[in-house]
């Protein structure tokens, strides 16, 4: 079946023989090699995870149906990795998700997994590692998928632009983590510097004239090719599509082109009903596609600007330069970088958010009711002396058997200590205006088995951490499915009014939602992918620090998993022993 899958697919790229290749797909393979190495994102010579040594990892770019296959050799000398492929929803292929823990067993060191999936619908999609803190080291890149031939996207441009943005720290992921779990507490602390394709400045200006105190920096990286500036080339009068997606560690950000004006068209791979701004807000794990037309003065190049938003910055923005040919790129932009919106103004966030909606005959409506409501309640809270983040208060461990081999298997051993079924709710006499009551915590899988085909509501409800009068931004990720946000709100969610108030006309889908300080936000899917997915928050360190839950969806539908996914733990035994050997 594989195989003749795969004769079929190949005879139709080289050949176009077949009837059947008119819309047939492409296969395209890559070769990858995770490794160590030391780079300069910054300038300053740090160890990061790269692959087949480049930082950002190769692009991917596909078209709507085709079929990628992700060789992937682990060159990390002493320890695991994976791959996951953001906003690609693994429909029939949920052990190629990428997840440790949870879709497959980690990669050993030298060892290669064969990650083999199908780019079902075109969008601006990005790739990370998804064990441990791998992502926040660098180990990340862009999914690019076009239309499928003979499609038209809702909108017309004349070139591309992408950029991909993250947030880079200067001490190890390893000291991070120990830091993270130490007592006491030791924060992260905010970035050193905001990366667009990698390349960021540290400790210097590319704007210093208009900076009072910034040093200049050299113009070209002062000769370092891993820190050279951005420049994107663009001819005067044209449309360009610049493609914009988040990977950071804990950055919210905000990107601004100098003089020009920003059409949204499409979040996270699906189209959104077009609208102008000024800048645009970008939280870690959203993507989106705007449109710019290069319509002033071509005589100068102007200053493309990210900085952040939500946290009080302690990082420069980063700047690239819109470089209008033919002037050099290395003439500066005489106007100074726009400026990033004031960080804590929330209700130019809430109001940008907002504006966020399905593009009208595109995006299809969701189903007028829900089976099942789950409410997440968000807290930080305490456990032993350490500091957690916790859903219905508890705090998310990760079994050390995948739970997608061990459920399909039956193998309840595998599940983690505490493995009773996390509540679908909250006591509603919790006030999230305050710090917790009780700050104590526990630790559990957080694992809800959802049945196939069910709408699911999830409602995620923000609350003050535990320090007085703070309250922050999580955005949300969702794998396996894209969903609806059907609204947002302040404070405690109120079942009666919110649900009243539910946008069921021309909700956006998204992969990724934000929360906001004290507010709540409500999305709805459809669990129509048997598969394991995470639904965590999309900041690094919180995650790690147990913010997230693990939707089950009709195990039993899956697929047969290959042995490579399911090679360790309790699976791994019970495959040796021929318990559900078949099954597999
Ligand atoms: Cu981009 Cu589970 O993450
Ligand atoms: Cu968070």
């Amino acid at each position: 079946m594989r195989l003749s899958l795969l004769f079929l697919v190949c005879c139709c790229t080289v050949m176009r023989i077949l009837p059947q290749c008119a819309t047939a797909a492409k296969a395209r393979h890559f070769r990858w090699e995770v490794s160590n190495m030391f780079w300069s994102p910054d300038c300053e010579e740090k160890v990061l995870i790269g692959i087949n040594g480049q930082f950002p990892g190769p692009t991917i770019r596909a078209k709507a149906g085709d079929t990628i296959v992700v060789e992937l050799k682990n060159g990390l000398h002493t320890e695991g990795v994976v791959i996951h492929w953001h906003g690609i929803r693994q429909i029939g292929t949920p052990w190629a998700d990428g997840t440790a823990s949870i879709s497959q067993c980690a990669i050993n060191p030298e060892e290669t997994f064969t990650y083999r999936f199908v780019v079902d619908k075109p969008g601006t999609y990005f790739y990370h590692g998804h064990y441990g803190m791998q992502r926040a080291a660098g180990l990340y890149g862009s999914l690019i998928v076009d239309v499928a031939d003979g499609e038209e996207e809702p909108f017309k441009y004349d070139g591309e632009l992408n950029l991909l943005l993250s947030d880079w720290y200067h001490e190890s992921i390893y000291t991070q983590m120990v830091g993270l779990s130490s007592k006491p507490f030791r924060w992260i602390g905010e970035p050193q510097s905001l990366l667009i394709n990698g390349r960021g400045q540290f400790n210097c200006s590319l704007a210093a004239a208009h900076t009072p105190g910034a040093k200049q920096c050299a113009v070209a990286g002062g000769g370092n090719r891993h820190c050279a500036p951005v420049i994107l080339p663009v001819l005067p009068n044209k449309t360009y599509r610049l493609r914009v997606a988040s990977t950071t560690s804990l950055a919210s950000l905000n990107l601004a082109v100098g003089n020009h004006k920003l059409t949204v068209v499409e979040a996270d791979g699906n189209y959104v009903d077009p609208f102008l701004v000024d800048d645009i807000d970008i939280y870690s794990g959203d993507s989106y596609s705007v449109l710019l037309t290069t319509n002033q003065n071509p005589s100068a190049n102007y200053w493309i600007s990210v900085g952040v938003r939500g946290r009080q910055p302690k990082t420069s923005p980063a700047l690239a330069i819109l470089n209008y040919r033919p002037n050099r790129a290395s003439n500066l932009p005489p106007s100074p970088p726009p400026p990033t919106p004031a960080w804590d103004d929330f209700a130019r966030s809430k109001s940008f958010t907002h504006r966020i909606l399905g593009l009208a005959g595109n995006t299809p409506p969701p189903p007028a009711k829900s089976d099942r409501r789950i409410e997440l309640l968000n807290t930080q809270n305490r456990m032993d002396g350490h500091i957690k983040w916790s859903i219905n208060n508890v705090s998310m461990v990760l079994p050390s058997t995948p739970y997608l081999g061990s459920l399909k298997m039956g193998l309840k051993s595998a599940m983690p200590p505490s493995s009773e079924s996390p509540s679908d709710t909250f006591g509603r006499g919790y006030d999230v205006t305050r710090p917790p009551a009780n700050p104590n915590t526990t630790a559990g899988g957080n694992l809800y088995v959802i049945a196939h085909n069910a709408t699911v509501d999830v409602v995620l409800q923000n609350a003050n951490a535990l320090a007085r009068n703070v309250s922050e931004v999580h955005p949300w990720h969702l794998h396996g499915h894209d969903f609806w946000v059907l609204g947002y709100g302040e404070g405690m969610f109120d079942e009666k009014l919110a649900s009243a108030a539910f946008n069921l006309r021309n909700p956006p889908l998204r992969n990724t939602a934000v929360i906001f300080p004290y507010g709540w936000t409500a999305i709805r899917f459809v669990a129509d992918n048997p598969g394991v997915w995470a639904f965590h928050c999309h900041i690094e360190p919180h995650l790690h620090m147990g913010m997230g839950v693990i939707f089950a969806e009709a195990v039993d539908r899956v697929g047969e998993l290959p042995k490579a996914a399911v090679s360790c733990g309790a699976t791994a035994t019970a495959l040796m022993a021929g318990n559900g050997g078949g099954h597999v």
